[in-house]
């Protein structure tokens, strides 16, 4: 079967930026900022976008086109020992993608609600009481019911995401990002404009940029920068192999690479000016600093900016804009991760696309449902930290041991340069062979050792080691397992 293409080198970037512009750019990297040292967090994090973002994307690019295959495909071709890697982003991917969709899910709640502003005043009571039905006995493992207003708008965001992933490359998801794109653009764009002129943005930005030099010595700002640069960049989780696997046999990877990071770094940029003036707008109007109002993740959107919204002109303009172009943000990345999921089904059993899509987003729907209950909100704090911190930090770094000791990456920069319009020299393999696994490894060994130390979040121990570290051993174990099957089913065929 001859492999999907992209319609066009247009086409595959916005997809690749949908991909990678998503609630982390709108919810993660505006608060990163600011409490990482605001203006100084700039320097560990275009280190860390120089050092790991680009030369990992051109790495990942490199890959796709050159093993033309999602994860499993392409690790299984460099040696079949590693294809359980491969499946082990893909299972990386899944998860993500079903507590994901539960907050598009409560983005698409809360654009319907933004039009009357029905969340009232008391936007946090609201979200954690009555919205999430979250009850002080519920947890990640006592979930409590399907609470049906989220699951409705849960299935409206994968109903959309089957659409681009069953229709197919060209077709469905480069189609929907070249709509999803420009609208996202235009909207954050506007909000800008207006925003601005508020009184008080002004100040919020202050915040947001002024420089506190003295955290750039703090270790902890380094790992937010490189911890942060792997999740907004969508790398080592399975999805920009899979979607360069579709790129034509001519493709500037390099070009493709540099624009496809620095679009969705600026993009962070953009959105936290956005966010800090909404923020410095509220704290002017409830005549508070901004400290006292600023928040970050969930709180942030869902609590914080509902409120802010509560004191704008035009709120039931304003509103929606916001929460649209969270909805968009969120469904161009859905759509990515779930592509990533769905590709290699294709590869590895033969099915067609309309089968794997429809396999993949029934499963996952199901699945996500777990997120739709009262408990919802922990079982995807839980699940969160432990994917994003342990699991994606260890799949990069095994990428990079892998790539850069075990197999030539020299083979993938001479791919790279032999196709490419501008070539990249020896600094692509001392970041990749050196400063990024070194970083890496301490990030990682020091997330690993508080994480075993002192727990998360206060969960209790038995929901740590039963949705945290088990499910982390478990993806690696089936993902071994599967590798063990077809290497058996190989050598008897
Ligand atoms: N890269 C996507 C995001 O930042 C997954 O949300």
């Amino acid at each position: 079967m001859k492999r999907e293409q992209w319609g066009s080198r247009a086409g595959f970037i916005l997809a690749a930026v949908g991909s990678a512009i998503g609630l982390g750019n709108i919810w993660r990297f505006p608060y990163m900022a600011y409490e990482n040292g605001g203006g100084a967090f700039f320097i560990p994090y275009l280190f860390a976008m120089l050092t790991a973002g680009i030369p990992f994307m051109i790495m990942e690019f490199g890959m796709g086109h050159k093993y033309r295959g999602a994860a499993p495909r392409v690790f299984a071709r460099l040696n079949s020992k590693f294809e359980w890697l491969g499946w082990f982003q893909v299972m990386l991917a899944a998860i993500i993608a079903v507590y994901y969709v539960a907050v598009i899910g409560w983005a698409i709640s809360y654009f319907n609600m933004s039009f009357t502003q029905s969340w009232g005043s008391d936007t946090n009571a609201y979200f954690f009481s009555e919205f999430l039905q979250l009850g002080g006995d519920n947890g990640p493992s006592k979930l409590g019911s399907i609470q049906w207003h989220i699951a409705i708008p849960m299935a409206i965001a994968w109903a959309i995401t089957f659409a681009a992933i069953f229709t197919g490359v060209k077709g469905g998801i480069e189609r929907a990002s070249k709509i999803m794109m420009p609208l996202l653009f235009l909207m954050v764009i506007a909000l800008i404009a207006r925003m601005i002129m508020l009184p008080g943005a002004l100040d919020g930005l202050n915040y947001l940029f002024e420089p506190d030099f003295s955290k750039i010595a703090d270790p902890k700002v380094w790992s937010a920068a490189y911890g942060q640069i792997f999740f907004t960049l969508s790398v080592g989780f399975s999805i920009m192999l899979a979607y360069s696997s579709y790129l034509p046999e001519k493709s500037d990877i390099t070009n493709n690479a540099f624009m496809t990071v620095l679009i969705n770094c600026g993009f962070s940029i953009i959105a936290g000016i956005l966010i800090f003036a909404i923020l410095g707008n509220m704290a002017h109007e409830q005549a508070k600093p901004l400290t006292e109002v600023v928040s970050s993740g969930v709180g942030l959107a869902f609590v914080t900016i509902p409120s802010a919204i509560n004191l704008l002109p035009a709120p039931y303009i304003l509103g929606p804009v916001f929460f649209f172009a969270l909805v968009i943000a969120g469904l161009s990345s859905h759509i990515s991760i779930i592509e990533a999921v769905t590709s290699a089904f294709i590869d590895k059993l033969n099915l067609s696309r309309k089968v794997a899509a429809s396999l993949v987003c029934g499963i996952g729907f199901v699945v996500s449902m777990s997120f739709a209950t009262n408990g919802g909100l922990l079982l995807l704090d839980l699940v969160d930290y432990f994917m994003n911190n342990i699991a994606l930090l260890a799949s990069c770094l095994i990428e990079l041991l892998i790539m850069g000791w075990i197999i030539k990456l020299s083979d993938i920069h001479k791919h790279v340069n032999n196709i490419s319009e501008f070539t990249i020299g020896n600094w692509f393999e001392i970041c990749l062979k050196f400063i990024s696994p070194l970083f890496l490894l301490v990030i990682l060994g020091t997330n690993i050792y508080t994480t075993i130390t002192e727990g998360y979040g206060g969960y209790s121990t038995s929901d740590l080691m039963m949705l945290g570290w088990g499910l982390v051993a478990a993806m690696l174990v089936s993902a071994v397992l599967i590798n063990k099957a077809s290497k058996n089913n190989t050598q008897e065929s």
